[in-house]
């Protein structure tokens, strides 16, 4: 294959504010689009009860190879003209070791969607971005994505060594495994999730394009293991430094924090770029790189680019909801825009930015008016019991249900729902009993600070188009 390496990633930003339409806008500019391949499964399912506007699920889901899978989907989910506002999502199953074939099913859907949308109507390379802490979706996900030809997978949030060969095994089809952290595991306990395409395919399916694989890595040390622990081949890397939006690597050493309780990042922190270039491999710097000068500076140290998240997040074609999207944007207009690393929000114990929001969980009194339900379960935790069978917990479900798992109380203190609203960020938030609406949560790099320098003048907003042109200098 002839590659050409894009100079610009616009970085995978789960849920779905990397959606399909921010990923085709920014593909079609030239550079490469990437949509968040996290939680697919439960956007086709709003999508379509919402009555899928515009009509786009149900476009994909009809070029979709195996046509039952795709009609048992739509004939469960699609309410035409859209669920009543006030009535809740319908729920799908949480995650587990062995998963249900529907939740299968939903996950190679709602991936092979995205990926296909984010493709329509133009032949560039389009990414899609997992976290590899959210383990049990990896392989029917993966798969879906592939079937709609992704180009390259992009992986943060831990050490993805087991997925290059996952991706090799789906693009033949073969059957795959992903060993699962399982806290307390003992020697001898099986702690894999396993999944065969071929008990999903209806028919015989051409060999598929194995994707690129990109990691995410924030150290030397890590990007070094990558290439040495791997089951396959590792492409390049993103190098993701802690002002990036989303989850961040911890600092590494002992744990030093601000007054605000920020965790301090110090030169331990700080990639060699040099040491980088020595692995031979193609790589983007990610994390307030956002300028035509940093994207310089990155090529003369031998890179091929930079990776953007926050001023994509910011600009009219992302797929946050337009009132926090605008919420945020004003904040940042006017100088009062803050983002917090907060160490506690997120229950996989990374770092998480929060962007301040009136009316958001980022507000104490908002976060303590929720009442805890972990009814999405990506960030559960799989922990050994008793009997030696798998349980799973999240430290931001109830604590009369997470202490009984073996989890410390002291691990619930601030811990915040990401799943629900994260997914709330996108406008599908979820009804709770008693008509509770799920509340925002948003996060951002603290590259938002300086976000309205993309804003044309005279304009208010910009697009994905604005970012391009000034981090490429030109008109793209
Ligand atoms: C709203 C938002 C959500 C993000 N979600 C993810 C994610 O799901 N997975 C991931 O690997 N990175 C995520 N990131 C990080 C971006 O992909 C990107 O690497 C980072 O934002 C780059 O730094 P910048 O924000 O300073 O441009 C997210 C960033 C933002 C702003």
């Amino acid at each position: 294959m002839d590659l050409e390496y894009p100079k610009i990633i616009q970085g995978g930003m789960g849920v779905a504010i990397s959606n399909w339409n921010l990923a085709k806008a920014v593909s079609k500019l030239g550079q490469l689009g990437v949509v968040s391949g996290v939680a697919l499964e439960v956007l086709l399912v709003r999508r379509l009860q919402d009555g899928d506007v515009g009509g786009h699920m149900r476009r994909a889901l009809e070029n979709f190879p195996f046509r039952e899978m795709a009609e048992r989907a739509v004939d469960r989910y699609y309410i035409p003209g859209g669920k009543a506002v006030d009535k809740p999502y319908a729920a799908i199953p949480m995650h587990r070791q062995v998963a249900s074939k529907r939740l299968h099913e939903l996950c190679i859907l709602g991936n092979f969607a995205e990926v296909f949308l984010a493709r329509e109507g133009h032949d560039r390379p389009v990414g899609i971005n997992y976290l590899e802490k959210i383990q049990m979706p990896h392989l029917a996900s993966a798969y879906g994505a592939m079937l709609a030809g992704a180009a390259y997978v992009i992986m943060g949030a831990g050490i993805p060594t087991m997925i290059p060969g996952v991706l090799d095994g789906l693009s033949n089809h073969e059957p795959v495994s992903y060993n699962l952290n399982v806290a307390g595991a003992q020697q001898g306990d099986d702690t894999l999730a396993r999944f065969d395409p071929k008990g999903f395919m209806e028919g015989d399916h051409p060999p598929l394009d194995r994707p690129m694989f990109l990691p995410i890595v924030a150290s030397n040390v890590l990007a070094t293991t990558m290439l040495r622990r791997s089951n396959g081949k590792v492409d390049g890397f993103v190098i993701e430094g802690p002002t990036a939006g989303g989850h961040n690597a911890p600092p590494r050493g002992e744990l030093k924090t601000n007054e605000g309780g920020e965790p301090i990042y110090g030169e331990r922190d700080v990639v060699d770029l040099g040491k980088i270039r020595k692995l031979g491999l193609p790589f983007w710097v990610a994390g307030g790189a956002a300028s035509a000068e940093k994207l310089r500076e990155v090529l003369e140290a031998g890179g091929n680019g930079i990776q953007v998240g926050t001023a994509f997040a910011l600009c009219n074609d992302s797929g946050m909801s337009d009132k926090y999207r605008t919420g945020l944007l004003q904040e940042a207009v006017a100088g009062t825009a803050r983002v917090i690393t907060d160490r506690l929000a997120s229950p996989t114990g990374f770092p998480f930015k929060v962007a301040q929001l009136e009316g958001s969980l980022s507000e104490e009194d908002v976060y303590l008016s929720r009442t805890r339900v972990c009814d999405l379960g990506y960030l559960r935790e799989a922990y050994r019991k008793d009997d030696g069978s798998l349980g799973y917990r999240c430290a931001s479900e109830p604590a009369e249900t997470y202490l009984p798992k073996g989890g410390n109380e002291s691990d619930t203190v601030g811990r915040k729902c990401i799943c629900n609203s994260l997914v709330a960020n996108a406008g599908y938030p979820q009804i709770q009993k008693g008509g509770a609406v799920e509340k925002p949560l948003l996060t951002s790099g603290d590259d938002l600070a300086e976000i309205a320098r993309f804003i044309p003048d005279g304009q208010t907003s910009y697009t994905a188009r604005d970012v391009i042109n000034k981090l490429l200098g030109s008109e793209a």
